[in-house]
């Protein structure tokens, strides 16, 4: 034997209880897995290989001197998941509360480095006390330096933060500038100031739970954009194979005969996809409007889809902010759009205009304008309006335009523009409709002038979304040199 490779893996076994078998045990009672475990499940089988498994942190004060765990608090390293590359860190509760220090926040600081380096995601897995209260100004630097490394990542490779037990304080911003932040129900919370502070605050009375649960984020604040029951259905995933050439002949029934009915859009959208998976992105926020990835031929899509069974499918401030990032995401990291599209337009009311929806529905357009990446968009019905144009529209530089033969694409609705166009004139109403929905309510003025490159079968849409998306895999678009564009934030 060999005493000096015995004393590593001394060192290494002891890294790898953490914090030890009681806090481990502590752990696993709270329905918790530890961030090793995690990690095992995450990634490939065999695959995963830590970096950093014997660093300590170097605090004297307040005795830390007498407790210098291996590791920190945080296990960082790299390896695939199906197949491909990632890097990944995961807290560890069980060492100092997984509360982050100067030598932790440099672990995840050095792999974030080597994730963009080797232009792979980063995974976060988050469960931390917070801030290590025994190094003060230290830490806060230490979180500071990963909030730089967030920002200067973002757009270069995909970040994902996946929150498995607290994440308070100024913790809560690193999951805040990834791209997705998903959470785990009942046993994950997020907020800048815990239940104690806001009571002595504001006098408000509410639960950890209910202030930064899963419930929360997912429906009401839009922090996170989606929630998994358990730790093992948000550490696992899923593959696909479906015939390009698949006719979806329920497409061809799915648009109810009467104007003021709604249907389901997300079937429609499952219908055209690969094996009708969509891994939908803010699923409960903002439902009239749909988010999510999903296949053509095995190619990952960004879907966007108006949702006519909520709020008759109206853009509002929500809706437009929720698909606005979404578009910037996929369009950062070269993911086709696919746009279904059944608007009636924006939402009307006080709450919409003095909330800004002109500033927020604004982003979406600017997100759909700037983005390059090869944009289809389907019209399944109404297409009214600003809203119209804002929807992935032709002069928004849309490749492929197409519309169904219920699509109706008009500045709004018959009812109302004849009210308008007719005020106070003595006229038949009910004949001047008739006319407009003749004239309007239909595929053919857009498709006259281009604005619409074919009106489509519904049944067909698959097959014709896949050889279309084909021919455009190889889109280049020059954009002039600048620093940044002016989002309307
Ligand atoms: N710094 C240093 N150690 C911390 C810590 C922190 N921020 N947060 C937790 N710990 C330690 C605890 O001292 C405890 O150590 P021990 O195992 O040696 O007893 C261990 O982590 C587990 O914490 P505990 O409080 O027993 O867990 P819990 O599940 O009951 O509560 C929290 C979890 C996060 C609610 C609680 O630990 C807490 O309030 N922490 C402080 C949060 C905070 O204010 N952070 C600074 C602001 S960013």
């Amino acid at each position: 034997s060999n005493p000096k490779w015995e004393r590593v893996e001394a060192a290494k076994r002891e890294a790898a209880l953490g914090g030890g078998e009681a806090r481990i045990a502590k752990q696993h009672k709270q329905g918790k897995l530890t961030a090793r475990e995690r990690l095992q499940l995450l990634f490939d089988p065999g695959s995963f290989k830590e970096a950093g498994a014997l660093v300590q942190h170097r605090c004297n004060d307040f005795d830390m001197d007498r407790q210098q765990p291996f590791g920190d608090g945080v296990v960082t390293g790299s390896g695939k998941v199906f197949g491909r590359p990632v890097f990944a860190f995961s807290q560890d509760f069980t060492v100092f509360g997984g509360s982050l220090s100067e030598s932790h926040a440099l672990k995840i600081c050095r792999l974030m480095d080597r994730a963009v380096a080797a232009g792979a995601p980063v995974v976060g897995l988050n469960d931390s006390g917070g801030a290590r209260i025994q190094e003060g100004v230290m830490s806060l630097a230490g979180y500071a330096e990963v909030f730089q490394r967030n920002v200067d990542a973002s757009g270069v490779v995909p970040q994902l933060s996946l929150v498995m037990g607290p994440c308070a304080g100024g913790a809560v911003y690193s999951p805040a500038l990834t791209d997705f932040t998903f959470m785990v129900r009942h046993s994950s919370y997020m907020f800048l100031t815990g239940p104690e502070v806001v009571r002595s605050v504001t006098r408000e009375e509410v639960t950890q739970e209910q202030l930064g649960g899963a419930g929360t984020h997912t429906t009401k604040s839009g922090v996170a954009h989606g929630a998994f029951d358990n730790e093992l259905d948000a550490l696992a995933g899923v593959p696909c194979t479906d015939p390009t050439d698949r006719q979806c002949p329920y497409l061809d029934y799915v648009v109810p005969g009467s104007e003021l009915e709604a249907y389901d859009m997300l079937g429609v959208v499952q219908q055209v996809v690969d094996d009708g998976q969509v891994l939908e992105i803010m699923r409960d926020y903002a439902r009239n409007m749909i988010v999510g990835f999903a296949r053509l031929e095995g190619r990952t899509v960004g879907v966007v889809a108006n949702q006519p069974a909520v709020l008759a499918g109206c853009l509002d401030i929500d809706a437009s902010v929720k698909a606005a990032r979404f578009v910037r995401f996929c369009d950062a990291f070269d993911i086709p759009l696919l746009t279904f599209v059944d608007v009636p337009g924006f939402l009307p009311g006080t709450a919409q205009e003095y909330g800004g929806i002109i500033r927020h529905g604004a982003k979406l357009l600017y997100a759909y304008a700037e983005a390059t990446v090869p944009k289809l968009t389907v019209i399944t019905r109404k297409a009214f309006g600003g809203a119209y144009d804002v929807m992935s529209s032709k002069h928004l530089r849309g490749d492929v335009n197409l519309s169904w033969p219920t699509g109706q694409i008009a500045v709004m609705g018959a009812k109302g523009a004849v009210e308008i166009l007719f005020r106070g004139k003595d006229t038949d109403m009910k004949q001047q409709e008739q006319e407009y929905e003749l004239k309007f309510s239909n595929p053919f003025q857009a498709a006259k002038v281009g604005f619409i490159d074919d009106v489509i079968l519904p049944r067909t849409t698959r097959q014709r979304l896949c050889q279309e998306l084909e021919v455009l895999a190889d889109k280049k678009v020059w954009r002039p040199q600048r620093k940044h564009g002016n989002i309307p934030l």
